[in-house]
Formats: structure tokens, C-alpha cells, sequence
């Protein structure tokens, strides 16, 4: 079965246990439970055909179709990472899937460590740019001319427009956003203080190990991107603190209100 095959087989159970979507969304670590819909229709990411399983704690594995505010969503609550082992190609699946449902804008959100000494754990930071830090590019191989061109621009791979929505929906609720460049990292060690201190050179606000695959392949096929991060710990050698997944699940549940309420005001927005 060629890529696209294994795209479309999976589309079309999505299609009929989920439905159709405008919009979607990907949370990810410790932000599963940031978002519900209205009339949710859910389905476990082993029960979707092709499709590869997160093991990373803090993720649900599940597909969910819905509506909020009348409009169709779809959202995965957890998402595929590079660290686990899985292909580029993998990890950018649900992006042309959402594609294949009618999604035109994708919201990501992701667990970042934060760079910029300006931030403090439990800040949200809308993404402006991000750094590709990990030398591979999920669109190697041959182009699927159906989704998008060879060489795909990425000088607004996240809208502006969109952003500046989140901004003033922040501003209305007195929600404190920042604003940043995000640099991809593959993990699943965390970075050394040295480390740090390079991506901070290089122009980071922040570090993590997901989404900018996801955003080059949205941005090949067409989607408007939102991302979100939600800043759950300084990232290493700021503090002195050894880093744990267990302190990025917990800031992150300790933000999902003011999480939850951007997300949902933004979706409304749209
Ligand atoms: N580094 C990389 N990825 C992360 C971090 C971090 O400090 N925090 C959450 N995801």
C-alpha cells in the first residue's frame, strides 16, 4: 500500500466513526483534557487503520469529532513523536488526513521548556517561527503533488492573523500570552545548560520535541497554523532543577484552565 493509500484508508474510517472537520487540533503533553467538544465521537488511535501509537505518559491516543460553537472540529488528544521511533512520514499522517476531512485551520499545542529568561513556568506562548534543530525534513522523498508543491514556502508557516486574534483574545480575558520562536528538538534526553544557552543564540523563546513536523506538512497542504505552547518548566541550567516529565504533565494540568479558555475563545473566534 503506497502512502497515500494508508492515508486515505485511515481518512475514511475517521470520516465514518468522526466525521468531517473545519478545523483542527492537536493537543499534546498534559493537554489532553485542555479541550472538550460538544456531541464528541471518539476513537482510540489503535482502532484507525495505518495509523501509528503515541507511549509517551501524558498522552490519550484518541481521536476525537466534535463541534464547539457549531463548528466542526477534530482534535487528537496526544500526538507522535520523533523519539519514539516513528518515520517523519508518520508523524505528519494526521496532518493530511485532517486535510483529506476539510480541515483549513490547524490548531498545534505543545509542552515547551522555556528559553527566554523573560518567561516563567506556566506561561502560554503563541508561536511566531520556529527553528527546525533536528535536520529532518517529514517532506523528504517524493512529493505528494495532490497535497502541495515541491517546495513549499515557510516565510508565514504561522499566521499572523491568527496570532494577533490570539492576542487579542488573551488581552480581553487578561491572560498573560508571550510570544516566540520555537526550536525542535529531537529528545527524548533533555538539552544540556550548554545546549540552551546555543538556542538561545540561535533565537529561541522556547524548546521542545514535537510540532514543527506537523506545521511543515500543514503548511505544504495548505492549512492556517495556530501554535500554542505552554511553557512548563525553564528550560536547563536556567534553574538548577533537574528536568522531569513528571513537573511538565503537572504545569501543564496547573495552565489548562487559562489553556482551555484560550483555545475555546480562539475556536469561537474563528
Ligand atoms: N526541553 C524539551 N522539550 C520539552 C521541555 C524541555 O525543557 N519541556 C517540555 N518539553
Amino acid at each position: 500500500m503506497t502512502y497515500s493509500e494508508k492515508i486515505t484508508e485511515a481518512a475514511n474510517i475517521i470520516d465514518t466513526q468522526c466525521g468531517k472537520a473545519e478545523i483542527g487540533l492537536i493537543l499534546g503533553s498534559g493537554l489532553s483534557e485542555s479541550v472538550s467538544l460538544d456531541r464528541e465521537k471518539t476513537l482510540p488511535f489503535s482502532s484507525i487503520p495505518n495509523f501509528p501509537i503515541s507511549t509517551v505518559s501524558g498522552h490519550k491516543n484518541e481521536w476525537v469529532g466534535g463541534t464547539l460553537f457549531d463548528k466542526k472540529i477534530c482534535m487528537m488528544r496526544g500526538r507522535f513523536h520523533f523519539y519514539e521511533g516513528y518515520t517523519p512520514k508518520d508523524l505528519i499522517m494526521p496532518i493530511y488526513i485532517m486535510k483529506m476531512l476539510g480541515v483549513k485551520i490547524l490548531i498545534v499545542t505543545n509542552a515547551a521548556g522555556g528559553v527566554n529568561e523573560t518567561f516563567v513556568p506556566g506561561n502560554l506562548m503563541l508561536i511566531r517561527d520556529h527553528i527546525n534543530f533536528v535536520g529532518v525534513n517529514p517532506l523528504v522523498g517524493e512529493n505528494m503533488d495532490a497535497f502541495g508543491t515541491r517546495f513549499p514556502d515557510m516565510t508565514q508557516a504561522y499566521d499572523a492573523q491568527l496570532g494577533d486574534l490570539a492576542h487579542c483574545i488573551a488581552a480581553e480575558h487578561h491572560l498573560d500570552l508571550k510570544d516566540g520562536t520555537y526550536l525542535w528538538l529531537s529528545g527524548p534526553s533533555y538539552e544540556t545548560p550548554a545546549e540552551i544557552r546555543m538556542t538561545r543564540l540561535l533565537g529561541a523563546d522556547a524548546v521542545g520535541m514535537s510540532t514543527v513536523p506537523e506545521v511543515i506538512a500543514a503548511r505544504h497542504c495548505g492549512l492556517r497554523v495556530l501554535g500554542l505552547s505552554c511553557i512548563t518548566n525553564m528550560a536547563a541550567g536556567i534553574s538548577q532543577k533537574p528536568l522531569q516529565h513528571e513537573e511538565v504533565l503537572a504545569t501543564g494540568q496547573k495552565s489548562l484552565a487559562q489553556f482551555s479558555l484560550l483555545i475555546r475563545e480562539i475556536i469561537h473566534h474563528l
